[in-house]
């Protein structure tokens, strides 16, 4: 009879995300891409700063090149964490911080198996990410179990029923070259938008985790998800 733990093969053997790894030349053309859209970030972090307090302890749940993480540690004393599977991010996000005088904990590894204790961050975010997970029950449940009682965790990614022309529309704005643009454009259509959930899914989704308070507002081309433990 087979003796191995299916649930530890298993963990080693996802990759925890779909599609490529944002590694590289990927990474780093994310990363120059979305600098251009600064301003969002800054913007972002001045809501979620609303709901903080300055001993706030705060996970940024695939932060990529940091921008939102960063942006959130210059409006007060708060404890920042980033967690990403990708170690050129991990490398791009830690330089960013350096450079801008910042400090935030940014660590490689999988929001499957978050490595953090139990019952220790008051809030959680995860932008643009979260239809890239391979596992996201496994996300959400990890998310659940790091949050202190009473914690808020807030997903915004896009929605799968986003029109093209918003998206068009959004990328012609960001004053990307050409190039960049056809890119971006083609990504969002034909990689993003298959891989991204509706409303109804996400809700399926959450029922299938400890998560009792779930509120969905859809914005033009996605959706912010927040929850509470
Ligand atoms: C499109 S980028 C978004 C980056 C950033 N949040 C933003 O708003 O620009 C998706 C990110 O998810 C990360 N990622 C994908 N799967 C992951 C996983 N299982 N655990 C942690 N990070 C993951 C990728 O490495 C990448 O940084």
């Amino acid at each position: 009879m087979d003796t191995v733990d299916t649930s530890e093969a298993n963990r080693k053997r996802s990759k925890g995300y779909k599609g490529i790894g944002m590694e590289g030349p990927v990474a780093r053309w994310y990363a120059k891409n979305t600098a251009k859209t600064l301003g969002e970030f800054r913007q972002c972090a001045h809501e979620i700063a609303r709901h903080l307090s300055d001993a706030s302890r705060v996970l940024e749940v695939a932060p990529g090149p940091g921008y939102l993480a960063i942006e959130l540690a210059k409006l007060g004393r708060y404890q920042i964490s980033g967690l990403d599977i990708s170690r050129s991010f991990v490398e791009i996000a830690r330089e960013k911080a350096q450079a801008a005088a910042v400090e935030v904990d940014f660590q490689q590894g999988d929001v499957a198996h978050v490595p953090y204790e139990s019952d220790v961050f008051d809030f959680i975010v995860c932008r643009a990410a979260f239809k890239n997970f391979s596992n996201p029950t496994g996300a959400l449940n990890e998310m659940y179990r790091v949050l202190k009682c009473d914690g808020t965790a807030l997903i915004i990614d896009l929605r799968r029923d986003a029109p093209k022309e918003t998206i068009d529309q959004y990328v012609d704005t960001i004053g990307l070259n050409w190039w960049d643009s056809f890119i971006t454009k083609w990504t969002f259509e034909l990689m993003l938008k298959r891989r991204a959930y509706l409303k109804n899914e996400i809700t399926g989704l959450v029922s299938q985790t400890p998560f009792e308070h779930l509120a969905i507002e859809e914005t033009p081309m996605g959706m912010e998800i927040r929850l509470r433990k």
